[in-house]
């Protein structure tokens, strides 16, 4: 079995492009699913709009098997569009790397190649972030570049007030063009027939369970599988899990290690690991209570109706059932973020008090913008709290797996072990996500919490598990071991370091020469979170570690960051990397890695005594060569 996706990968058929039909293709680079969503609502819409139009969505991974084919392919395109997340550190989504890898880095050699296509792009960010839509950027940039005719502006999604909005936005610029080129001339009174999506519905099956025999017996996991990945994660035991902060702390920070053995996984130090993490009881049941639905409740939900034909729209593969409803909310459904505007616009539909249909109504309409940012996004409310101020808003499972409740997303954590140390264990330090929201809610992280919970097997034999997957990152340490490394990483940025120290311990007890290695670690306060001590000091006694610098921020009067523990140690540190060192930074990036990268742009103008330019140059250049490297959330 696999579990359900965010991604559909359509079948590689082509979209029969029929006598006077136009081919347009959308394709999608989604890590968490929006992108994709937004690729299917377009080409309905698109669909809705225009006879002419023969519109196929395309996963950018599936749509090539390799460079040459994405040429090939990519030449006999006509009229695409792009939707074009951007993560972590300016980086592709997963699914659109390879494509992103290709089109950027070869563009030399194939000119302006591009001439016939014409092209839209929409990129999917967070305005938070440094690099904010930079792989939409770049794309857009480049298709121009590469002779492609840009049809639209670029569209900027913003995550952090209401993408809906930016989408619909920049869908609201693009009609008018495609208008152009796609509508029939005698057609033009259709043009002012505003298109509105259909609320999704899954068709509901619900089945008796004294017939259903294995029902709850999923486990979603493909062990026995040999590539585990997103799609195909593999079932892990809960080994060992342990809170690391001190007694005296008011926080939470948990190492939990995921015994692999036997399993086939395997994993390289600097590696990010995926978790599945189940909702919390109590979020589950009081789900359960908002949708008016016995958890005990068995069904299945379907695609297609009845008789065999397809329900059509931009509906996600369902989770696969019989299942509880127990389960299905435990397992599949987002409970905890704000809705989106299509959420709202379901539960509306589904309302029974016409003032609450209204209210809802409102929250997702153009005129109620600035109401759903301040009340819904500025108050961080989550579904559950929305549906609890809606009580007559009661939609039907079809409808509320399709269209009110996202897909649980997998949580990404840094590993925090080598394999060269845990062979048979993956490593996780997780702090707990748990505090107050705007309207006093107490807000608890999905997997930290359920990490929190997480019950080893040395506890209980009916330990707890989750299905996981490793995705590989570029976060490594010098295949030269003599080489200097500097290690930023205040907090949980430690992850990947312990990672690191954990293999230079190993490299050594084996006796291999290992060149220095600089750790500027920060937490609160030594009593209560500086995570991993003994460890710590232990890699400095065994020579793993040459330095241990450790900025504690609420110890004296004074704030006492990374940075300002970089900035003492200035000359040194360039000195390091001078001699071809490695800089390495693990952490937040809206505060700390911004932060530490204006450390650093100043160490190197204040220490190689150059302006401003000159040292973003060098710094750039580091970056380029791959001896600056950032693993950031
Ligand atoms: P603070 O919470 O006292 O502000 C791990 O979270 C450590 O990183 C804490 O000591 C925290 O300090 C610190 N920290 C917070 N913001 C930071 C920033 N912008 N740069 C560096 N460290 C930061």
């Amino acid at each position: 079995l696999v579990v359900p996706r965010g991604i559909l990968k359509e079948e590689d058929d082509e979209v029969d492009v029929a006598e006077g039909k136009t081919k347009v293709t959308v394709f999608f680079g989604t890590q968490t699913g929006t992108a994709e969503g937004f690729a299917k609502a377009l080409a309905e819409e698109i669909k809705a709009r225009y006879d002419k139009a023969a519109v196929k969505v395309v996963d950018l991974d599936d749509y090539a098997a390799d460079d040459d084919q994405y040429e090939e392919k990519l030449k006999k395109e006509t009229l695409s569009f792009f939707m074009l997340a951007t993560y972590g550190d300016g980086e592709p989504t997963d699914n659109a790397a390879r494509f992103y890898r290709w089109f950027t880095e070869g563009k030399d050699e194939r000119g302006t190649w591009l001439q016939q296509l014409t092209y839209g792009v929409f990129g999917l960010g967070n305005r938070q972030y440094e690099h904010f839509n930079k792989i939409g950027k770049v794309v857009d940039e480049e298709l121009s570049e590469q002779g492609a005719k840009r049809l639209v502006t670029l569209g900027l999604g913003d995550d952090d007030q209401s993408i809906e909005d930016d989408f619909s936005a920049w869908k609201e610029t693009l009609w008018p063009e495609l208008d152009q080129l796609l509508r029939d001339e005698d057609d033009a009174t259709t043009v002012t027939t505003p298109y509105t999506a259909a609320i999704l519905e899954y068709r509901v099956v619900i089945h008796d369970p004294t017939v259903t025999s294995s029902f709850d017996n999923h486990i979603n996991v493909a062990n026995g599988n040999t590539v585990f990945d997103i799609h195909h994660p593999c079932r892990v035991n809960v080994a060992i899990q342990r809170e690391l902060h001190k007694p005296e702390s008011d926080r939470s920070c948990i190492h939990l290690e995921f015994d692999i053995s036997g399993t086939g996984i395997t994993y390289e130090t600097g590696d990010h690991v995926g978790v599945y993490a189940e909702n919390c009881d109590e979020t589950v049941e009081e789900a359960g209570l908002l949708l008016g639905q016995n958890l005990d409740l068995l069904f299945s939900l379907h695609t297609d109706k009845e008789d065999g034909t397809s329900l059509g729209g931009s509906l996600l593969p369902p989770f696969p059932g019989p299942c509880t409803l127990r389960t299905a909310l435990a397992r599949y459904a987002d409970l905890l973020n704000p809705p989106r505007k299509a959420a709202l616009v379901a539960l509306s539909a589904h309302a029974s008090e016409p003032s609450e249909a209204e209210r809802l109504k409102f929250l997702s309409s153009p005129q109620g913008k600035d109401e759903y940012s301040k009340w819904v996004v500025g108050s961080q409310r989550s579904l559950l709290e929305v549906m609890a101020e809606f009580p007559s808003a009661k939609p039907p499972l079809g409808v509320f797996f399709a269209a009110v409740a996202p897909r649980l997303q997998p949580r990404y954590y840094s590993i925090s072990s080598s394999p060269r140390f845990a062979p048979q264990r993956v490593h996780v330090t997780c702090a707990l996500v748990y505090g107050p929201t705007p309207t006093g809610r107490i807000h608890k992280g999905v997997c930290s919490t359920w990490m929190k919970n997480a019950i080893p097997l040395g506890q209980s034999r009916d330990c707890s598990w989750a299905p996981v997957f490793i995705r590989p990152s570029n976060f490594k340490l010098p295949a030269d071991n003599s080489i200097p490394v500097i290690m930023v990483g205040p907090g949980t940025g430690l992850a990947p370091f312990r990672g690191f120290l954990q293999e230079r311990f190993a490299l050594k007890e084996d006796g291999i020469e290992l060149g220095p290695a600089l750790l500027f670690f920060g937490c609160r306060n030594r009593r209560m979170d500086f995570i991993y001590e003994d460890e710590l000091k232990n890699f400095v006694e065994q020579g793993s570690l040459s330095e241990l610098i450790v900025a504690f921020s609420r110890e004296g009067t004074e704030k006492e960051y990374v940075q300002h523990k970089m900035m003492d140690q200035a000359a040194h540190l360039w000195s390091l990397i001078s001699q071809g060192g490695y800089l390495y930074v693990c952490g937040d990036a809206k505060g700390m890695a911004r932060d530490v990268h204006r450390a650093l742009h100043t160490i190197v103008q204040q220490q190689e005594n150059v302006d401003s330019t000159k040292a973003e140059a060098i710094v750039k250049k580091l970056q380029m060569d791959g001896r600056y490297l950032r693993d950031v959330w």
